[in-house]
């Protein structure tokens, strides 16, 4: 079980590192806002504070790892490198999944990130199926307490574990249970997508549920059935993986139907996110936080130097484009009214 789980992360992060894991026309749709110059800004540049909160915890700005990986020897190196660098910058950092933390001792010291990054805000990550295949609240205290997480998401990724090989396909009455771990964690419990992105409906249910944030995780960037398709060894799934490269909400589309439903749940957008351009667009469109996911990984296999020096380029980016509309702070950016849509 352990070693399938180790097997399966190795695996994802040599995929979605080496191979073409996006879809051919869909996209984040990032592409169809422009902001408006702003010629005469009236500010100046060195003014421009990225700074930020989320959950009442300080940021310094905001973007934010997406959960990525755990429990395998590279995926160590890969989270200390994340770790580090986002201490550095002030990014927040959010762990892969953590069920391999309470199966195995073996590379448990993959996901305790704390001692890297004391002051940024730690988020875990449980697949929310796992509900079903004997996973509680117990075992999600037990997360928070082992990786000193500030708060827990949980990703849905239907789709995924279907062409998975003994993925775990039920999906029955995990509304309720994620209701009785946002009232009985004692963290925030938020709820993200894996690059599909969260309809409207779905967000309700969440904020319904007592969710305390969503992550769209939309459609645009890195596509699971496109990875999965490369893992697969039954003949129908990889061919069946092969009709759903297209599919999903994009991104900017999934951030406008959750605003829909709640003008002030803390959002983050995530899914294809490329550039410091394309997170000053989502934060005009409703986000608080920007999540960078595939677009950020090969520095980590590299080094926290490597990362940090992504990093400032997607800072630049983002303050170039505040200086770009003539908004000092993120509050201005979100309140802009120069994003256009073409
Ligand atoms: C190597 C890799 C491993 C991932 N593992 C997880 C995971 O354990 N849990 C999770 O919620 N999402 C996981 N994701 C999904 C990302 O968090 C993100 O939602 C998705 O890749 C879309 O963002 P992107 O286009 O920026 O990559 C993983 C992504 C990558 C690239």
């Amino acid at each position: 079980m352990v070693n399938s789980i180790e097997q399966r992360k190795s695996q994802h992060i040599q995929i979605t590192l080496n191979e073409k894991v996006t879809g051919e026309s869909i996209s984040t749709g990032l592409g169809s806002f422009v902001f408006i110059h702003n010629a005469l800004p009236e500010i100046d540049f060195d003014e421009i504070s990225m700074k930020t909160t989320f959950l009442g915890l300080e940021c310094q700005t905001p973007f934010l790892i997406s959960s990525m990986t755990g429990g395998t020897a590279l995926a160590e190196t890969i989270n200390r490198n994340l770790a580090i660098a986002a201490e550095e910058s002030g990014w927040a950092l959010a762990l892969g999944s953590t069920r391999a933390l309470l199966d195995s001792d073996g590379h448990s010291s993959s996901f305790l990130m704390r001692k890297y990054a004391p002051s940024v805000p730690i988020i875990a990550n449980l697949g929310a199926v796992q509900f079903n295949y004997g996973y509680g609240v117990e075992e999600c205290k037990k997360i928070i307490d082992l990786t000193e997480a500030d708060m827990l998401v949980l990703h849905l990724n239907s789709i995924q574990e279907v062409i998975q090989e003994n993925g775990d396909t039920n999906f029955k009455g995990i509304l309720k249970m994620i209701e009785q771990l946002c009232r009985t964690l004692g963290v925030p419990v938020g709820v993200k997508e894996v690059g599909w992105g969260i309809d409207g409906q779905t967000a309700k249910k969440l904020i319904n549920a007592g969710v305390a944030f969503i992550d769209v995780a939309g459609a645009g960037g890195t596509s699971w059935s496109q990875v999965e398709k490369f893992r697969a060894e039954d003949p129908v799934k990889r061919a069946a993986a092969e009709a759903f490269s297209e599919w999903g909400i994009p991104t900017a589309e999934s951030i406008r139907l959750v605003r829909e439903e709640s003008v002030d749940l803390p959002l983050i957008a995530s899914g294809g996110m490329q550039t410091g351009l394309d997170g000053a667009k989502t934060i005009a469109l409703g986000a608080d936080l920007v999540g960078f996911g595939r677009s950020i990984l090969k520095e980590a296999t590299q080094s926290a130097e490597d990362v940090l020096e992504v990093m400032k380029i997607r800072e630049m980016e983002l303050r170039m484009s505040m200086f770009g509309i003539g908004a000092r702070t993120i509050q201005e950016l979100k309140n802009t009214p120069r994003l256009k849509e073409l």
